[in-house]
């Protein structure tokens, strides 16, 4: 196992896992890499490590270009275990002069490994370092993806090395964005963007503003998952600002289940409403869908319309588990309506309308309960809803 040469020296020494499908519940099915990169200068340095088990991986990268024990620093920009989870290995194996991270990665290092007396130096925004022809300025991202999180930019090489942010889980032999199909890399971000940093948009927002503050060049983006940014790294930060802007497609989804097809009728009659007004549709039946993806389909949509019959007082286990792992990654800027079922309570519209509240969705209507089977008039007013729905949506979209 070599190490990828990114430019003079300059390595990705990282460890590809082809073969991992759920990454803390996110579907991975197209595997992921943990990414790790070399920096020769007067002093070496070795910028995060890997998931626990991958350190040989690593460690056979790192030896194809240098002896190990020859790294003076390690920069720590965020402990997750599947960058740190091989933190005490690599450090037994590289014995580094100094380890740069946050305080609150340095306090988090301690509660994983309880390891006092490593060479730690705690850094903040602004703190550089020089290690021979380049420097190494640290910036602090808390949240983006932990509240340890930091960047790294080096100036000399107009390279921003961002441990989570930028990242795709995306298992591939080519290192870079030029030597990957761009729509499945893109696609790839955007489910990895929906699915982790999603609810930390604000803070991205803050980060994209310093990053213009400080008048950063970036010719090369170096996540910790998937490839190096060295062709787009513009594409990728403009879906960045899109992305944590909760700027939308006019596109509406029907997130729904359903019983005994009643729901699933009212569903039908609402993608019929939306259609009428033009705009793109996507049903999305939760006893069949996958979360990751329609994680992806709720981040590009400006409608959601949700609906459920009522099971036992609440809502169908399959919607309330969506909704309560949706509403978790904090969606915003949405238009919403809902819609059920049911056969004596009938409480899954009242329901489905607090999930909408709490993400903060403008709701049109009271939402459409019907008795047992809809009729002709309840599927026309779910019509009607569709056609409301599909109609704010365009408004805000074209505002
Ligand atoms: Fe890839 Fe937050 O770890």
């Amino acid at each position: 196992m070599k190490a990828v040469k990114i430019r003079e020296d300059f390595y990705w020494v990282g460890a590809i896992d082809w073969n991992v499908r759920n990454f803390h519940g996110y579907a991975t099915v197209r595997g992921t890499t943990y990414n790790a990169y070399l920096l020769i200068d007067e002093k070496i340095t070795l910028f995060d490590t890997v998931k626990l088990g991958f350190e040989e991986e690593l460690l056979k990268r790192i030896s194809s270009v240098i002896n190990p024990e020859k790294i003076d620093y390690l920069v720590i920009n965020h402990i997750e275990p599947d960058h740190a989870g091989a933190f005490l290995r690599v450090v037994q194996a590289i014995k580094p002069e100094k380890i740069f991270l946050t305080r609150n990665a340095r306090l988090g290092i301690l509660a994983h490994f309880h390891q006092e007396n490593f060479p730690f130096e705690e850094v903040k925004t602004g703190f550089e370092v020089k290690i021979g022809k380049r420097t190494l300025k640290f910036i602090e991202t808390p949240m983006i993806h932990w509240p340890d999180s930091m960047m790294t930019y080096i100036p000399e090489e107009r390279t921003l090395i961002s441990q989570d942010a930028f990242g795709a889980h995306y298992a591939t032999s080519g290192r870079f964005d030029d030597e990957v199909d761009l729509c499945e890399l893109l696609q790839e971000a955007g489910k990895y963007y929906a699915n982790i940093v999603y609810p930390y948009s604000p803070q991205v927002q803050k980060l994209l503003q310093s990053v213009k503050e400080m008048n950063l060049e970036i010719e090369m983006i170096c996540p910790d998952h998937g490839v190096v940014w060295r062709k787009n790294p513009d594409k990728i930060i403009s879906l960045y600002e899109r992305w944590s802007s909760y700027i939308c497609d006019p596109r509406v989804l029907v997130i729904y289940d359903t019983m005994w097809k009643s729901t699933e009728k009212m569903a039908y009659a609402v993608m019929e409403g939306a259609l009428e007004e033009g705009v793109e549709v996507k049903m999305c039946k939760l006893s069949v869908a996958d979360w990751t993806e329609l994680m992806n389909d709720v981040l590009e949509a400006r409608g959601i319309v949700l609906g459920s019959p009522t099971l036992n007082n609440g809502l169908l286990p399959t919607v309330s588990g969506f909704l309560t792992y949706m509403k978790g990654l904090r969606p915003r800027g949405k238009v919403g309506a809902a819609f059920g079922s049911y056969g004596w309570s009938g409480e899954s519209v009242k329901l489905l309308n607090q999930y909408l509240q709490e993400i903060q969705a403008e709701i049109i209507g009271e939402g459409i309960r019907v008795k047992y089977v809809p009729d002709e008039k309840v599927l026309a007013d779910c019509v009607e809803l569709g056609r409301k729905v599909a109609r704010r949506v365009k408004e805000l979209c074209s505002a």
